[in-house]
Parts: C-alpha cells; structure tokens; sequence
C-alpha cells in the first residue's frame, strides 16, 4: 500500500470523534465500539474482496463488523480476526457453481440463506441494536430481511455505477420495444448512454434475451427499498452516471473506493497467490513486462488460449501470465498448451495459476495488462498508472473496457476474435510504441488523481466521513 495513504487512514484511526474510549469499572481502559454492522458479501472473487475491504475500512473506523457469509468460499476467521463471522447454510453444495450456471446459483443462495439469515438477525436484535445491513446488490435475500426487521439497508456496488447506468438504458429500450437490434447497427451509440454503443451492453442488443435474465436484471437494479448506496468507485472516474443513478434512486451515494487503497490491508484472495512470480519480476528490466490475466471467473475456448499463448510469443516481450485451471473450458491446466511455445518462451515468460495481483501491478517491472476489465482488476491497474489491453469477456467488463479505452484512454480495445496477430500487435503496442507510451503518461495521471482522491481533503476521504457519520446516526426505521 502506498505509504501516503498508509499515513491519513491509519493515523485517523487513533483521532476519529467516533472511534470512543471509556474507563470502565475496573478502571482499565476498553474500546467502546460504534454500533454493529451486518455484511453480506456474494461469495465470488469480485465481489467478496471488496465487501471484506470494506468491512476492514468500518472496522478501522470503530464499528464491530458482523461478516454473515455462505458456507461456499467461506471467509477464514484467521484472515479476519476482527470481523465476527456468521455461516448461512446455503446448501449449494450439488449445483455447477461456474459462470454459465450463475442465475442458478444466485436463486439458490438467495432462497436458501434467507431462514437462517432471519435466525440471525432476529437472535442478535434481542441482544443489541444493529446500524445496518450492507448487502452485495446480488443478495436480495438480506434486503428483504432487513426490511422487515426494519434495519436500514445499505447496497454496496461492487461494480462500477455505469455498468448500472447500462442496464437502465437497456432495461428501457426493452420496454419501449427498440431491441432486438440487426447485427449491423450495433457499433451504433445508445441514446442517453454516452460513451457505450449498443455493442457495449451487458445483454445482447442483436438477439432475443431469455425472460429469466431480464427478470435477474429487473431485480438487480430494482432497489426501492435501499436507504443507501455505498461504491467501490471513485467521483471522478464516473460523475455523471452516478449523477443519474442517484437521480433515480434517490438515496444517500458514499462513493468510497478504491476499497483496496482506502481499507488497511487484508488477505481477500480465496486462492493461494503464487508469489515466487515476484521474484521473477525482480529480474525483468523496468516497465518491460504485459501481465495477462482474465479474473476469477471467465472462461475462454481452447483455440483463445493458443492465440494468446503464440500472440505473446510472438511480440518478443517478457510475459507473466495467470491460467486459472478452469480458464479454458474443457481442459485441464497448461496442458493445453503448444510445447515449441514452453521451449520458444522458456526464458522471458512466466506462467502461474494465481499471482498476487496487487503486488504485481504495483512492481515497476509492469509495463502493460491484458485484461479481461472486472472491476477489481481495473480499479487496481488504474491505481498503478498501468495501462491496459481490453478484452472483455461480460457483463460489467463490456462497460469497464469502454471508459477504458474511449473516455479514460488508459486501455487498448482487442476485438474478441483478433486472433494471435492481434494480441501480438497488441502487445507490441502497449510496451514499444508511442502510442503505448502515450497511454502510460494517461495512465500515470490517473494513478495521481486516484491518490489525491483517497487523501485527506478527496473525495472518497471526505465521503467516506460521511459515511461514518451516516450510519452512526441512521435511526431504525419506523
Ligand atoms: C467478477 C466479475 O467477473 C467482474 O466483471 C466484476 O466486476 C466483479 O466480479 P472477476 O472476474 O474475478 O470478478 O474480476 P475482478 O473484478 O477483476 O476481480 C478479480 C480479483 O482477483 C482482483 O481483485 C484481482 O486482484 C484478484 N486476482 C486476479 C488475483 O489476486 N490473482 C490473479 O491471478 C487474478
């Protein structure tokens, strides 16, 4: 962690009006905390580390953090010791817990959590008063509870607030009967969605979407019942759409990212990071290195692999690349890949499972990032003026490479099927070119700003006070 942030979070923490200290009758001193606060992450990658980033942050800040998660990818108490943590049963155990299955697996968590979430709620509320429930947008099944338990309900935003914004625009279109589009229209912009073009959307724009993902969508922007909105993004990346989300929804916004630089530092990675990849950074001249990763969750088809694996060896730069064992459909790990590419690439790339992704974007080895755009991976890239290659695989991530690439212009657009050649231009790009080096200066500037926002005085500080504040003195509702 950059030791300037170190200095105005951690310091705070000894000066907060909030963070109280009371003699007790024995005459020692003992902490008093501020009021508990419920967390329900959803339990993938993406959005589990930046609810547990925020628990730590409220935690910093003098609140008890009540951390109420599924059984599956159960946080380890020995990572948290400062978080209480409270398991639902989830009986997921049977169900195919890949991307392709996900709706599935959403509807199951959220029947099957809510009882034993209702249990705990109801137990802890004859014992003490609860500030809030902050739920992952996922996660209806808290909301419902907190609402009749009358406990505010706070949603915190894991991805960016534009990517909510297009659904919006999207769910709209739907209802006014303007898609499905032909296939030829869909460089086009949507209207009132500047910078996306239909292409952009999260949901196909040029085909027939099945009821159930609309009904998902419906149910994830639906949020009437929420008293606020906390989000892992930063005002000045995005004003504008959280102007009109804020708009909409009409409820208090804390915009108090990026978590990863605003919270002390914790171990979120459900994976174990092979960090001996650092050491092979140590050895790389400065700034010469594309790091390729595609997150936690997607998956691409065998011949991607092959592409990316001669693209990148035949850009002639170093290379550290991160190949999930499920990251191709059907295969197992590595074996997938060609041997003249291990011998040709044997000294200058490195190959692991999962890196410390942090610690890597932040070493100056690091020249570029070949990215799928999740949000956490954009925020911590952005963060480290690294500048990027954008291939995003859904969701979220078809709006992240967007701004990346036409409003931020830290990022490089590759078409899905540009094949190996275009990975390898790619890479030629964002490490040797002007116009790379173009985008490095952008991205540097960007890493400046993101500093000046978590500072004392910047926007996320400053909303993060309110926050604080905020639910110190949320009243139970009525
Ligand atoms: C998911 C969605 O896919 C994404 O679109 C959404 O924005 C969040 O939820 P995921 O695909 O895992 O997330 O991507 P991302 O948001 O980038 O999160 C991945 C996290 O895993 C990052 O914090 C990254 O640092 C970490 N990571 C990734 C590692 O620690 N090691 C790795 O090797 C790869």
């Amino acid at each position: 962690m950059n030791p300037r942030f170190q200095e105005h979070f951690y310091t705070h923490k000894t000066d907060q009006k909030f963070h109280r200290i009371q003699e007790t009758q024995m005459g020692s001193l003992q902490e008093q905390r501020l009021k508990k606060v419920v967390l329900v992450p959803f339990p993938f990658q993406g959005h589990i580390t930046p609810m547990l980033q925020l628990g730590s942050l409220l935690h910093s800040k003098g609140f008890s953090v009540v951390i109420s998660h599924t059984q599956f990818n159960a946080p380890d108490i020995a990572d948290h010791p400062d978080f209480v943590l409270l398991p639902l049963p989830d009986d997921v155990g049977g169900l195919d817990m890949s991307f392709d299955n996900m709706l599935n697996v959403i509807s199951a968590m959220n029947t099957n959590c809510e009882a034993p979430f209702r249990d705990h709620m109801v137990q802890m509320l004859q014992k003490e008063e609860v500030g809030c429930v902050i739920h992952d947008s996922i996660m209806k099944f808290a909301d419902e509870v907190a609402n009749d338990l009358r406990i505010p309900s706070i949603v915190l935003g894991t991805s960016n607030a534009s990517y909510s914004d297009s659904l919006c625009a999207m769910l709209e279109l739907l209802d006014k009967k303007l898609l499905p589009l032909p296939e030829s229209q869909l460089q086009e912009s949507v209207p009132n969605a500047h910078p996306l073009r239909y292409k952009d959307l999260a949901l196909s724009a040029s085909s027939e979407i099945p009821d159930i993902v609309i009904d998902f969508t419906r149910s994830y922007i639906d949020k009437k019942a929420a008293s606020a909105f906390i989000w892992n993004t930063v005002d000045m990346l995005e004003h504008q759409s959280l102007q009109k989300l804020q708009h909409h929804y009409n409820v208090p916004f804390f915009t108090v990212g990026p978590l990863h630089k605003m919270a002390p530092p914790s171990r979120t990675s459900l994976i174990k990071e092979e960090t001996a990849c650092l050491a092979w950074l140590d050895n790389q001249a400065p700034r010469s290195v594309i790091y390729v990763s595609l997150g936690s969750l997607a998956t691409i088809e065998e011949e991607e692999l092959i592409d990316m694996a001669w693209g990148l060896a035949n850009s002639d730069q170093p290379f550290l690349w991160v190949i999930r064992p499920s990251l191709v459909n059907g295969s197992e790990w590595i074996k997938c890949l060609p041997e003249d590419f291990v011998e040709k690439t044997r000294e200058r790339g490195c190959i692991v499972q999962w890196a410390p992704q942090k610690e890597v974007l932040s070493h100056p080895g690091i020249g570029g990032f070949l990215t799928h755009c999740g949000w956490n991976s954009t925020l911590e890239s952005i963060c480290e003026g690294v500048p990027m290659i954008c291939r995003p695989c859904f969701a979220d991530q078809l709006v992240d490479s967007r701004y990346l690439t036409h409003v931020w212009r830290v990022g490089l657009e590759l078409e899905k099927n540009s094949g190996r050649l275009g990975i390898e231009n790619a890479v030629r790009t964002i490490l040797t070119s002007k116009e790379g080096e173009e985008m490095k200066v952008r991205a540097s500037g960007m890493k400046q700003e993101m500093e000046r926002c978590v500072l004392k005085g910047g926007s996320s500080y400053n909303s993060l006070c309110e926050l604080v504040e905020y639910i110190s003195t949320l009243p139970r509702k009525i």
